[in-house]
């Protein structure tokens, strides 16, 4: 037991997959895991263990933005062994070319999070994902044909953003889309040279204001999950 995970020792797999939100673990477990086993619900950040096509795999809840994130990762890591952190979570769209439903892979996480400022003394570090979680992610979606994007994202410490056009800067030099755990938890898996790999579906677009319904969300999420499974084969 860590301090806020309750499980015992071996009671989580090697690869864990990494929604923000609680429920949604329950749901990925529920949905695709075979006899899933709750082994979290302190603070109600559910997480759960089962097999996936016979191989052990965890889902653990993180809650919202890289503080929250960081402390589950850090104790799946260091106290139960965790070697493959597969996030699986939401973006708003900072592209035109993003569009809501997509599925993205965070290649690389910018930030505007000051945690890495201060570990490097505001020298810069590039948080990527790990080359071997990127290419069995991509190879499986392309073998089903299910089209992805991918490239650098940003992890912003802010859901409201104070100034509309934020955006446009991170569009320019390239960035997809947003969200508000990458770069932290691909800087802790490098940290303790454990894998990492982030996919997201875009839910919203800061570009043309649309948003998905509940029900639209599931069926990308669904496809997102696909993937990140692929890679525990
Ligand atoms: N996750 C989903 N949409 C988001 C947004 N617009 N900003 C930050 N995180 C998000």
């Amino acid at each position: 037991m860590s301090v806020h995970i309750e499980a015992k020792k071996g009671e989580i797999a090697e690869t864990v997959l990494l929604p923000g939100d609680p429920l949604r673990a329950k749901w990925i477990a529920e949905t695709f895991f075979e006899n899933p086993i709750l082994y979290n619900d302190v603070r109600g950040m559910l997480g759960y263990t089962g097999t996936y096509k016979g191989k052990a795999v965890s889902v653990q809840g993180t809650g919202m933005g890289i503080p929250s994130a960081l402390i589950y990762c850090h104790e799946l890591i260091n106290n139960f062994g965790a070697k493959n952190l597969i996030r699986v979570g939401s973006a708003g769209s900072y592209n035109k070319e993003v569009n809501i439903r997509d599925i993205v892979i965070a290649m690389a996480a910018s930030s505007t999070s000051g945690i890495n400022n201060s570990r490097f003394f505001n020298a810069d570090y590039a948080p990527t994902a790990n080359f071997e979680l990127f290419m069995k992610a991509a190879s499986y979606a392309k073998s089903k044909q299910i089209e992805i994007k991918a490239g650098n994202v940003l992890s912003s410490d802010e859901f409201y953003e104070d100034d509309v056009n934020t955006y446009k800067k991170w569009a320019k030099f390239g960035v997809l889309c947003v969200e508000m755990e990458t770069a932290g938890l691909y800087t802790i898996a490098a940290r303790h040279q454990v894998k990492a790999l982030s996919i997201l579906t875009i839910s919203d677009s800061l570009v043309t204001k649309e948003t998905t319904t509940t029900e639209e969300r599931e069926s990308t999420f669904e496809t997102m999950i696909e993937i990140a499974l692929s890679t525990l084969e």
